[in-house]
């Protein structure tokens, strides 16, 4: 027994050590060679960071969703959010005709199971490190 039972209180405080629940959903990405990958990723998280657990993830130009090099067609868009007031106007300012089919990935959060988009462009590593 510690001292004034600091054990004890900790442990209330913490939630007796349980981890806390996260809420997974599956999202299918068809990726540009055809083949598809279901990734599970955590509620409310972009395509963009669900397409961290690809081999390569989907490739993005900018830190501040202005490029429109993410842009993703959406197949099922059954566990993705609306898009969103600042979503919409950056796909005006790149497509004249609005298609709404296609998502920028930096902005299209995952907020159940079913999503499934087809991805144009991945990251490419070999690129990077200069090995191509
Ligand atoms: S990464 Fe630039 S708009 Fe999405």
């Amino acid at each position: 027994m510690t001292p004034f039972g600091i054990r004890k209180r900790l442990k209330g405080l913490v939630g007796q050590g349980q981890a806390p629940q996260v809420t997974r959903f599956p999202v299918t990405f068809v990726l540009p060679d055809g083949t598809e990958q279901v990734v599970q990723t955590e509620a409310r998280y972009t395509l963009a960071m669900a397409s961290q657990f690809l081999p390569s993830p989907i490739a993005t130009g900018c830190p501040d969703g202005q490029c429109g090099q993410c842009v993703v067609e959406v197949l099922d868009a059954s566990g993705l959010a609306a898009p969103s007031d600042s979503e919409r106007k950056i796909m005006d300012k790149w497509h004249k005709v609005p298609d709404p089919k296609r998502r920028l990935a930096c902005h299209a959060r995952v907020e159940g199971p079913g999503a499934r988009v087809k991805v144009f462009s991945l990251f490419d590593y070999n690129s990077v490190r200069g090995t191509e």
